[in-house]
């Protein structure tokens, strides 16, 4: 087939410069997190299958059609060009994407680098952490990420360091989580490291990063920061942690293309992560040099400006209110029925959209497995269980923001009927 050259202009001027939403969805004031007829339209701008009801969301988030469609092109554009972009214009174009990210985060634009998901860069992190000596202890908890918990549980080979693991009480309150961290680090005087997950995926229970980040660096304890699921799914910018070591994904709740994540190191912390292995010296005292991909999805990582014009049209404030709004619209409601256990607390700074639940004495693996096919046998909704919790596995929640009200009530109506026949 002949391509003429207009016809090849015509298509490498077509990649969108943005992914912004239809003008009449971005809401003129903050939007409501209730108000139905703005998130049915907001919903429409979503291709989710109908099949189902998709009440696991957690897994990664759906680009939004206009996200896809930046995507789309970038992915023509990166493919027809190849070398010819990637050794002229591609790498100003990324630095102007991070720099982006770096203003949303508020953190300077050399303290972060793309990775290519939020393990990438937690891995970087925590292998790379120098200050561990023979003999010292790192800290993990229950509801850590199973890959993060191997992670620390390889500094034992890898450093010689012991490793101490703490269950995280359930149910858990603010100031309880605080005081559960801080007496593993009086019993455990020689941990210089512990790990925190921001929002965890077993349960949607939201560790105050802050507090124990302060309250461990007053006791001279570094933190890594797992924050894969916590930005984009609560209101909050990555400065205000106030944490050294943090690990990002924007391929879930920013609605990213899949491949994309972030870490950030504090600039006046660099020294205490290597650089990584392949990398050639001089090292730069920034982030960049202490992860190293490879070759990536260029395209994936061009999306991202896409993305967060289509979040930032809805607004932080409002899209995280929504996500709470869905998930308080079945856990409050069933909150305190019997032989029900709602795994987060009503604390709205203990949780964001995530909530699992349990049948009292159903900790099993299959048992949670069971109620998620049931779930989805009798009632059409997919959810998914989660094992690791030390007081036993659950069924995992996580809406989206495609999901209606409606979605949530099929979830509110099903529960109390899966626990009568349990
Ligand atoms: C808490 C937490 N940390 C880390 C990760 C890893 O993210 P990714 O698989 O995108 O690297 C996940 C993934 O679900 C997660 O839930």
């Amino acid at each position: 087939m002949n391509i003429s050259r207009r016809q090849m202009m015509v298509a490498a001027a077509a990649v969108p410069v943005a992914g912004r939403i239809d003008a009449a969805l971005a809401p003129a004031a903050v939007v409501r997190p209730d108000d139905e007829a703005y998130w049915a339209k907001l919903a429409g701008q979503y291709d989710v299958t109908r099949d189902i009801i998709q009440l696991e969301n957690g897994n990664w988030g759906m680009m939004a059609r206009p996200v896809l469609e930046h995507y789309e092109a970038a992915v023509r554009r990166v493919n027809r060009e190849t070398s010819y972009y990637a050794r002229r214009g591609l790498t100003p174009d990324l630095m102007a994407v991070r720099d982006r990210v770096a203003a949303k985060m508020g953190v300077a634009s050399q303290e972060i680098a793309f990775t290519r998901n939020a393990t990438e860069a937690l891995k970087a992190l925590i292998g790379g952490y120098n200050r561990l000596r023979a003999g010292d202890a790192v800290l993990y908890a229950d509801l850590d990420y199973d890959s993060m918990q191997a992670c620390f549980a390889s500094l034992k080979r890898s450093r010689g360091v012991d490793v101490v693991s703490i269950a995280l009480p359930e149910p858990a309150t603010h100031q309880g989580l605080i005081d559960t961290y801080e007496a593993a680090l009086k019993a455990n005087p020689k941990i210089r490291l512990i790990l925190l997950t921001h929002l965890s995926h077993r349960t949607g229970l939201v560790v105050p990063v802050r507090d124990i980040v302060a309250m461990a660096r007053a006791r001279g304890v570094d933190a890594i920061v797992d924050a894969a699921h916590s930005w984009g799914q609560l209101d909050f910018r990555p400065a205000d942690l106030d944490a050294d070591f943090v690990g990002f994904n924007l391929h879930k709740w920013w609605g990213a293309p899949l491949g994309v994540g972030v870490i950030y190191i504090r600039g006046s912390k660099i020294d205490l992560i290597d650089p990584d292995s392949a990398n050639t010296p001089p090292f730069a005292a920034n982030s960049y040099t202490r992860v190293h991909t490879g070759t990536v999805d260029f395209a994936a990582q061009l999306t991202v400006p896409a993305a967060l014009d289509f979040q930032d049209a809805i607004g932080d404030a409002a899209r995280a209110a929504r996500l709470r709004h869905l998930r308080d619209l079945w856990a409050e409601t069933l909150r305190g029925t019997p032989g029900l256990e709602i795994l987060t607390p009503s604390d709205p700074r203990l949780h964001g959209g995530i909530t699992s639940f349990r049948f009292a004495g159903r900790t099993s693996v299959q048992d949670n497995a069971a109620i998620a096919k049931r779930l989805l046998d009798e009632h059409r909704i997919f959810s998914v269980h989660r094992d690791g919790p030390a007081r036993g596995a659950c069924v995992r929640i996580t809406p989206a923001l495609f999901n209606s009200a409606a979605d949530i009530r099929v979830l509110e109506k099903a529960i109390p009927k899966l626990l009568r026949r349990a």
